[in-house]
C-alpha cells in the first residue's frame, strides 16, 4: 500500500530487497528538491535576498525537525554532513584522534574501521574489537573487559549491523561504557529507516546519520554531537560559512553549526530529507516497525525451508538484513540470476570484511527490507531463488 507514494515503483516491477544499500524515496521528497532547484535556488546563510533567506529557512527548518525526530537537547547539536561515512571520519579525525584506545564492535561496518587504521591503529595497537558470540550478539562481558583494561575509551559502534540486521542494546552499552569513563559514538546508518532514536534515551555522545538510507536523497547525512562537546571539537574542514572574522594573522569560527558546516551545502539534499522525515512522521513509527516485524519473520520462514540454507544468526533483536548462504553454491552466481528475474538484492561481503573472514566466507546473500516490502515481495524472491537452485545444481 505505501509503495504507491514512492515513484520507483511506479516505474519498476524490480523486486526491491537492498534497502540496507539505500532506500527508495517518496514522491514528496523528489519534489521538493526540484522545487528547490526550479522555484527559489539560491545559497544559504550569505545572500539576503528574498529566495536567498527561503534557502536558508527551508534548510534550517530540517534542522530542527531533525533534532525533534531524534530528541536532540538542541538544534546546535545536529550538524549536517554527505553522510554516515563523512560523520564518523568527521569524529574519527577531529576528536577521536587522541584517545588512547577506540574500541568497535565485530559487526562494524568498513566506514568505521578504515578511518581507524588511517590513524595507524591495528588491533591490539589502539584499536580494540568486541567479541560477538555464535549467534552474532555482542559480548558485554568482553567489552567489560576491555573498557576495563583501557580506561577513557573511545568507543564507536554500530546501532545496527547492515550484514547481518543484529541490533546492538546501545543504551546497555552506552550506560556500561560511560560507568569506565569511555565516550561513544554510535553508527546509526540503518537506525531510521526500521526505527524509532531517542538520542537522549540512547544517551550516546555522537550519533552518525545516513540520508538515503532513511528515504531521503544521496549525498546527504548528519552528526548529532552531545553538546557538552560541541565547544571542544575543532571541525576537520573550514572554510565559507564557518568564520566569524578573518585576517591574515587569523580567523575566529562562528558557533556549532556553522563552525562544522564548511562550504556550500546540500542545500537540495537537505531539504529532501526534511521531506523524508516528515514521511515517516506521517507513516509513524508504530506502523514501520509492526509491518516490517511481521514480513521480516515471514521471509526467514520461508526462507528456512530452501534447501541447504546455511544462516549465520536468527532472526532475535534482527531488523532489516537477513544473510545466507546455501550450501555448494557461490553467492554471487545466486545474484546474477536474481537480477535477470527482477529481484534486485546485494552479494558479496556488504562492507564487512572483517566478519564475513571470522565466519570463514566470502560473503553471503543479504536480503535487505523496508517496511514497504510485503508478502508479495518475499514470495516472489523465494520462487526466483527456487528457480535459481534448480538451474545451479540441476
Ligand atoms: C552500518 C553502515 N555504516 C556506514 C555506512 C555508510 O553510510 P553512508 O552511505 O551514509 O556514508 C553504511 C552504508 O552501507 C552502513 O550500512
Amino acid at each position: 500500500m505505501f509503495k504507491n507514494d514512492f515513484p520507483y515503483f511506479q516505474n519498476s516491477k524490480t523486486i526491491y530487497l537492498d534497502n540496507g544499500a539505500t532506500t527508495q524515496k517518496p514522491k514528496s521528497v523528489i519534489d521538493s528538491q526540484v522545487e528547490y532547484y526550479e522555484q527559489y535556488c539560491s545559497n544559504t546563510h550569505r545572500s539576503n535576498f528574498g529566495h536567498a533567506n527561503k534557502a536558508t529557512q527551508e534548510f534550517e527548518k530540517v534542522r530542527t525537525l531533525l533534532k525533534e525526530f531524534i530528541n536532540a537537547s538542541a538544534k546546535e547539536e545536529i550538524i549536517f554532513t554527505k553522510g554516515v561515512t563523512e560523520s564518523l571520519n568527521f569524529i574519527a579525525s577531529s576528536f577521536a584522534k587522541d584517545f588512547k584506545t577506540v574500541i568497535i564492535s565485530s559487526l562494524e561496518h568498513h566506514s568505521n574501521i578504515v578511518p581507524w587504521h588511517m590513524q595507524g591503529r591495528t588491533l591490539g595497537n589502539g584499536l580494540e574489537v568486541v567479541n560477538c558470540n555464535e549467534n552474532l550478539d555482542f559480548d558485554m562481558t568482553h567489552f567489560e573487559e576491555l573498557l576495563k583494561a583501557n580506561a577513557n575509551a573511545f568507543v564507536s559502534i554500530t546501532h545496527i549491523s547492515n550484514a547481518f540486521g543484529k541490533i546492538h542494546d546501545m543504551e546497555a552499552i552506552t550506560k556500561l561504557a560511560h560507568s569506565y569513563g569511555a565516550v561513544v559514538m554510535c553508527d546509526g546508518a540503518q537506525s531510521l529507516a526500521h526505527l524509532k532514536v531517542d538520542i537522549q534515551k540512547l544517551d550516546v555522545d555522537f550519533f552518525a546519520i545516513s540520508g538515503h538510507k532513511t528515504f531521503g536523497p544521496t549525498g546527504v547525512g548528519a552528526i548529532y554531537i552531545k553538546e557538552k562537546y560541541l565547544k571542544d571539537i575543532k571541525p576537520y574542514q573550514t572554510g565559507g560559512a564557518t568564520i566569524h572574522e578573518v585576517d591574515f594573522n587569523g580567523s575566529t569560527l562562528l558557533d556549532s553549526p556553522y563552525k562544522f558546516e564548511a562550504g556550500t551545502q546540500n542545500i537540495a539534499g537537505v531539504i529532501g530529507f526534511g521531506k523524508a522525515l516528515e514521511y515517516i512522521n506521517h507513516v509513524r513509527y508504530e506502523n514501520i516497525e509492526n509491518l516490517e516485524h511481521k514480513v521480516f519473520k515471514y521471509l526467514d520462514e520461508e526462507l528456512a525451508k530452501l534447501p541447504d540454507i546455511v544462516f549465520y544468526n536468527d532472526i532475535s533483536n534482527t531488523i532489516g538484513s537477513r544473510s545466507f548462504n546455501f550450501k555448494g553454491i557461490v553467492h554471487d552466481d545466486i545474484g546474477i540470476l536474481l537480477d535477470k528475474m527482477g529481484v534486485a538484492l546485494r552479494v558479496g561481503h556488504h562492507c564487512a570484511q572483517p566478519i564475513m573472514k571470522k565466519l570463514g566466507i566470502k560473503g553471503t546473500i543479504r536480503v535487505s527490507t523496508a517496511f514497504y516490502n510485503d508478502y508479495v515481495d518475499v514470495d516472489k524472491l523465494i520462487e526466483a531463488l527456487k528457480r535459481a537452485l534448480i538451474m545451479l545444481k540441476g
